[in-house]
């Protein structure tokens, strides 16, 4: 993947990197001594079963939590040295926390304006270069036709699609989407999938961190993977080595087997 890198992105170790980092909470390990590199240029795709921690890790690298243990180092920023809520200001979040938190009533172009406030609901006074940026923003996620409807009447699709202009209108360094493709039939999926694939591939994109526990989900622009077992790293690296059924089998404990097929995987179980 091409994608011109800036002298400050040109050490991979300043762009996104965790050390040994544990979380811990009411006296239970949700994660456990994690390291995590992400160099410029690549998409990750976390993966792992429900509650191996995914979100929790997520959340870390966001700022909106402090680990236990272990050293963070976010789009150059080490955390406690530096102040958390500019950082958050780079980071593009979608996920479904958020969603619950949009008034139904919202119409389309104020949730997308509320991006560049990083608020929901209230903000100061928007330009109207605020509001023809959210517009552009909108069309660029193929969903113009809704902009006369409230958020609360739209498909889950819809609204994902809406959330993804939210995150992007800010400009993040990084973007992260927690199950964004929870909820959606297979043609709003495969849609969704397949504007995050554009996305990734265009110049200037965030770095992306896609989080899912499904194979079918992982496009081509997702270039490594991180796999999640009980809040410890089962494998982190290029996706061909990842995605093996042997690794697969252990991170979800059932006999898996894994097939690729034009840059696209599934998995099957394979029951003895
Ligand atoms: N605040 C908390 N206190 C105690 N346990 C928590 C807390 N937040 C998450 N957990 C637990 O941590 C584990 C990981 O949760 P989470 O990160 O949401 O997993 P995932 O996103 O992979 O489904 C789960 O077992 C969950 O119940
Ligand atoms: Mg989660």
């Amino acid at each position: 993947m091409s994608k011109p890198v800036t002298e400050q992105q040109k050490k991979a170790e300043d762009w996104i990197t965790l050390q040994g980092v544990s979380f811990v909470r009411n006296r239970k390990t949700i994660l456990d001594h994690i390291h995590w590199q992400i160099a410029p240029g690549t998409h990750w795709t976390l993966l792992g079963p429900n509650g191996s921690g995914k979100t929790t890790l997520l959340q870390l690298l966001a700022g909106y939590l402090w680990p236990t243990r272990g050293d963070i180092t976010v789009l150059g920023e080490r955390f406690g040295q530096s102040d958390l809520r500019e950082l958050r200001k780079k980071i593009g979040w979608v996920g479904s926390f958020l969603q619950a938190q949009i008034p139904s009533s919202q119409p389309p172009l104020d949730l997308v304006v509320s991006g560049k406030f990083a608020s929901i609901g209230v903000f100061d006074a928007p330009t109207h270069e605020d509001y023809t940026q959210a517009r552009e923003w909108i069309e660029r996620l193929g969903c113009l036709q809704v902009l006369p409807f409230p958020y609360g009447v739209l498909s889950q699709g819809e609204k994902q699609r809406l959330l993804i202009a939210r995150a992007l209108i800010h400009r993040p360094k990084l973007l992260i989407l927690d199950e964004p493709c929870a909820g959606l039939d297979l043609k709003a999926r495969e849609h969704l999938l397949q504007t995050l694939e554009n996305l990734g591939r265009a110049p200037q994109a965030p770095t992306m961190i896609f989080v899912t526990h499904h194979l079918e989900e992982i496009l081509p622009v997702f270039s490594h993977v991180f796999l999640i077992k009980e809040g410890r790293c089962v494998a982190s690296g290029e996706k061909r080595e990842a995605l093996t059924g042997e690794l697969l089998s252990q991170a979800f404990e059932v006999p898996m087997e894994v097939h690729e097929e034009g840059g696209r995987y599934r998995s099957r179980v394979a029951f003895q």
